[in-house]
């Protein structure tokens, strides 16, 4: 929402401001790396990727390389913003020469990706979406706000709303799963705890959603590929958690690598314009992704980078993240009038206002290494860290193995066990090594006895094994896309020589996004989806293993059996007119389910739930239904609830569930409570073959349950409104 005493400062600015001073404040550096020679992060990148150092030698470089944050262009007015500068002393220093050696002063605005924690690293995005818990969300994004800001942050680049139906794509580990109600709650919830409701306070972070559109239905599942879906299934499926998140008062907006239907979402008007600032009066900045603008060029849309600046900047990008398009080219685009000056201005205006929100044009100087040091790693932030992950991991079997029985003798095997920085998963920058609480840690904590499992000798003798398999931090996040979702030989052969063993045998899955559990299932008798859970791994996977907390985390994205079944695994998919079946011609596979091997919303306790007595009726708003839930068991828990409804008639064929709500309830044991769901006549629409936006009469089903899968069935006749 626009203030006028704010509008008003940005106009006197722009009336003084320089053809050269305005490109300057579209152009994001990402300071170049002064180490053993000088290179850019592209470069270095490239030094990986063709084998002239490795992933780890690249990591230090990274860490211990000077930056060259080029301030003779700040002084000079060519440098808006920066990517990546971390350290309160580090900010000030470069903002004091924005602000007193500049000639307007205008201050910078420092873009970091704060994605789940800074210094202390909480679970991954897709981690702590199975907590299904919008308040945990909100306080740990304010917790990362916290620290983040007072190393000289002022925006992230978070929340990440990408649906993510494809568990090849390494970036699902950065989402909220593969539903979109949930990815927008837990975007709206982000934004929320990064920004408050008074972005000049020193500790409020910009949020910046991301990335827009559709990011993840990469085909292929393969980073930076091509998206092309119909416009209802993008209208339907994808765009509502980007819209939730804006709506919700972010502040900027990154669009999207890939192409759109053929249009790169850096270049695509109808995103960055038609719909984000005419649909839904998006005010904030659009911001590029890393060299997005000049990769239009890869693209085939721009004939060379004066052509992917000017069609940018027409098509509402306001900010170029690291390109240099914007920079090298705005002045004579202008000049040439192939860009308006009120486009331009446009583009400065929205950056501006967004630095006077924050307020560093009265407050420049928003932290200091003293209030960094005592902000980070705090024993309260360490504590939300181990609640988030209590909260994140997903039992997914048990035959009554678990909770461990105390003074057991265990045998721990796995190298992932023993590795505290791999618990921390991707994009944890804020992260530092040895922070982290591995399996081990968590062990020694509870000064419980193990016997480490050693590949070269015999098994020990213990009682139960505890394994660790799964993947490391760097097989996930962007660019790190997997044809195969199997676990590795050396797990399956593992977890197979302590089955053999005769020993009982619970199995931790690390990972960043799900994997063919399959042997896991056999060999183990217990099995916990760990994902990537931050600093608190350890020890929160020894409260949960040792019964001291009750596992109520859900899946927010079915587990495949194969690798195979992607990406049709999704639990929102159509009947077809040939529903899977025993006979031949149906739609299915000759060597694989078309069935996850764990499905959505799916989740094991220490408790039981039964439930009963659906009921579901039309109300002048919609659809109001209720179940009653029992606790069964001997012990409390907490149960997600999960809405879903189904449409089984409509000019459209629609999907088989939509989740529509869900409600996350404290059960003592033996006690009952009665769920209550209010479905909009809203969430009932959809777009029919012309795009209208149309609702049916006819009967909806609605499903309500522990998961996808298990549900009871109560039947509208629906009237639409
Ligand atoms: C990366 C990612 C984006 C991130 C940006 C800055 O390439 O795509 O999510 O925010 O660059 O690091």
């Amino acid at each position: 929402m626009k203030h006028p005493e704010i509008e008003k400062r940005i106009q006197d600015l722009l009336d003084r401001m320089t053809l050269e001073e305005k490109a300057g404040q579209l152009n994001q550096s990402g300071g170049s790396l002064v180490g053993a020679f000088d290179l850019s992060f592209e470069e270095l990148m490239t030094m990986v990727q063709d084998g002239r150092i490795t992933e780890e030698e690249a990591h230090k470089m990274l860490s211990d390389a000077k930056h060259d944050w080029h301030e003779d262009d700040l002084r000079a007015g060519r440098i808006g913003s920066y990517l990546n500068v971390i350290g309160a002393e580090e900010m000030n220093r470069l903002q004091h020469i924005a602000v007193e050696e500049t000639r307007l002063g205008i201050p910078l605005i420092n873009g970091f990706d704060v994605i789940h924690g800074f210094r202390t690293a909480t679970p991954i995005p897709l981690a702590e979406s199975c907590a299904w818990d919008t308040d945990l969300w909100q306080r740990t994004a304010r917790m990362s706000a916290e620290e983040a800001t007072a190393a000289g942050v002022h925006m992230t680049f978070s929340p990440m709303v990408d649906v993510s139906k494809d568990p090849r794509w390494g970036r699902i580990a950065e989402s909220a799963g593969e539903d979109a109600l949930l990815n927008g709650l837990y975007g709206e919830a982000k934004v929320r705890g990064y920004q408050t409701d008074d972005l000049t306070r020193h500790d409020a972070l910009a949020a910046c959603v991301k990335h827009f559109a559709a990011y993840g239905a990469a085909e292929g599942g393969r980073d930076y590929n091509r998206v092309d879906m119909s416009p209802q299934r993008f209208e339907e499926e994808y765009l509502p958690s980007y819209e939730r998140a804006v709506k919700a008062g972010a502040r900027a907006v990154m669009p999207a690598f890939n192409d759109l239907s053929g249009v790169p979402c850096s270049v695509n008007k109808k995103l960055l314009t038609d719909i984000l600032r005419t649909r839904w009066g998006f005010d904030g900045m659009t911001i590029s992704d890393a060299n997005a603008i000049a990769e239009c060029i890869n693209h085939g849309i721009a004939a060379d980078r004066r052509d992917a600046a000017r069609q940018a900047l027409n098509a509402g990008m306001d900010m170029d993240m690291t390109s240099g398009c914007f920079l090298d080219h705005v002045k004579e685009l202008v000049e040439a009038g192939e860009v308006s000056m009120d486009r331009l201005d446009e583009a400065v205006r929205n950056i501006l206002r967004l630095k006077f929100e924050l307020g560093l044009f009265d407050d420049p100087y928003r932290s200091s290494p003293e209030q960094e040091q005592a902000a980070m790693l705090t024993p309260a932030h360490r504590a939300l860290a181990r609640e988030a992950a209590q909260k994140s991991m997903v039992l997914l079997k048990n035959d009554g193995l678990l909770p461990l029985k105390a003074d057991l003798r265990i045998g721990l095997a796995g190298s992932l066990a023993f590795d505290r920085d791999e618990m921390s998963g991707t994009w944890s920058g804020g992260y530092r090594d040895g922070d982290g609480r591995s399996i081990q840690d968590g062990l020694d904590a509870e000064g419980i006895a193990y016997q480490a499992v050693r590949e070269d000798q015999p098994l020990p003798d213990c009682d139960v094994f505890l394994c660790a398999v799964g993947e490391r931090k760097a097989e996930s996040g962007e660019a790190a896309s997997r044809a195969s979702l199997d676990l590795t030989a050396s797990d399956i052969a593992l977890l197979k020589r302590l089955k053999e063993s005769g020993k009982p045998v619970v199995a931790v899955v690390f990972a960043g996004r799900p994997l063919c559990l399959g042997p896991a299932v056999e060999c183990a008798d217990a099995l916990l989806m760990a994902w990537h859970p931050g600093v608190e791994a350890g020890p929160a996977i020894l409260d949960l293993l040792i019964g001291r907390v009750n596992p109520s985390a859900r899946l927010t994205t079915g587990l495949p059996a194969a690798t195979g079944q992607c990406p049709t695994l999704y639990y929102d998919h159509i009947r077809t007119g040939r529903p899977a079946g025993v006979f031949k011609y149906t739609s299915k596979y000759l060597d694989a389910p078309v069935t996850p091997l764990f499905p959505f919303g799916f989740g094991l306790s220490y408790t039981s739930y039964r439930y009963s007595d659906i009921s579901a009726a039309q109300t002048s708003d919609g659809i109001h239904a209720e179940i009653t839930v029992r606790n069964t068991g001997d012990r409390a828990g907490d149960e997600v609830v999960q809405c879903y409804f189904r449409d089984p008639v409509a000019r459209r064929v629609r999907p088989m569930r939509k989740l529509a709500a869900f409600e996350k309830v404290a059960l003592q044991p033996g006690e009952s409570k009665r769920v209550a769901f209010d479905i909009p006549n809203a969430a009932f629409a959809y777009y029919d073959q012309e795009m209208n936006l149309v609702t049916d009469d006819g009967v909806i089903e609605i499903h309500l349950g522990g998961n996808v899968r298990d549900t009871l069935q109560a039947d509208v006749d629906y009237r639409h409104p």
